[in-house]
């Protein structure tokens, strides 16, 4: 441990699998910041005295891994953002005051943009596979980036009914059934389930009937490359994954903190996948 002015952590039980101190590690060296980036495990039970105390324990923030992203919307005053994703992954001290933000969508929004610039002009109607908690970011992201109708499928149909009654009427709750009727003439798909992770069943679908200028996005970055991804590369799609969207989504949080907007570059992407692609 150093001395150091300003430090954040990430707090989770388990954490010490979490791949954010590479990358925050990664923008304070190359930012020059008097600063450090932890990780600590703390205990359900332990966590509301841990977060109520972050100045004390050398914190100005902190982002929030499972199982604490409730506890921390909860006990923190949640922007817009985590107010819509109902979850805070991050959180920052503001004057004393413990302010919370859900990155996600960001992170979402900013892979897509990377990907593919300008997406948001051509896409009326987009599908999102899921409506779990990570849907519910990517869902937020293209209402606020003013997406006419989205289309959410889901296994269990009335979690999809939910999204409509959280989020307005641009969401159409859909069943697997209808992927096909739903996919054709879409300019976007996002898949926020774990299906195509290494280990969980693959997700069998058939982009055809999708606008020929579109694009396929996947929140899962083991593998890198999942099937969809591939598929959707040989038929010309743009394409944004899951590290990608790790990697945008740490950018606000760093902000937040050390007072620096770090840029996503290359060099650190590298750094990233070389660490994935060990374990
Ligand atoms: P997260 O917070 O990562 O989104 P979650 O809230 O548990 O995790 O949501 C997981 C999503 O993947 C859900 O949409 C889930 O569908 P259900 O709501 O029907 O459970 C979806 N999912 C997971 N495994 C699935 C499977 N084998 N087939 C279809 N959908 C699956």
């Amino acid at each position: 441990m150093t001395n150091a002015t300003r430090a954040s952590c990430v707090i989770g039980w388990p954490a010490k699998h979490s791949r954010s101190p590479k990358l925050h590690g990664h923008w304070i060296k190359r930012y020059r910041i008097d600063g450090d980036y932890r990780i600590e495990e703390v205990k359900p039970e332990d966590f509301p005295a841990f977060i109520g105390n972050l100045a004390a324990r050398g914190y100005v923030g902190a982002n929030i891994t499972m199982p604490h992203k409730d506890a921390a919307f909860a006990l923190s005053e949640p922007d817009a953002r985590a107010k819509a994703v109902g979850a805070s992954n991050t959180l920052w001290l503001d004057n004393g005051r413990l302010r919370s933000t859900n990155t996600d969508v960001e992170g979402f929004i900013g892979a897509l943009d990377a990907a593919a610039p300008g997406w948001d002009k051509r896409t009326d109607s987009a599908v999102v596979l899921g409506a779990g908690g990570a849907g519910r970011a990517v869902v937020y992201g293209l209402i606020e980036r003013g997406v006419k109708t989205i289309h959410v499928v889901n296994r269990t149909y009335e979690k999809a009914v939910e999204f409509r009654d959280r989020f307005g009427p641009s969401v159409q709750p859909a069943r697997w059934a209808d992927v096909p009727r739903v996919l054709a003439g879409a300019h976007l798909l996002a898949n926020s389930t774990s299906l195509g992770m290494g280990g969980q069943p693959p997700l069998d679908i058939d982009l055809s009937p999708m606008a020929k200028d579109a694009v396929v996005s996947d929140i899962i970055y083991i593998p890198l490359k999942t099937p969809l991804l591939l598929d959707a590369e040989r038929r010309g799609f743009k394409t944004s994954n899951g590290l990608d969207m790790l990697l945008y989504q740490a950018v606000r949080g760093f902000e937040l903190w050390f007072g620096v907007r770090p840029e996503v570059t290359k060099e650190l992407r590298d750094l990233l996948v070389a660490d994935i692609v060990k374990t």
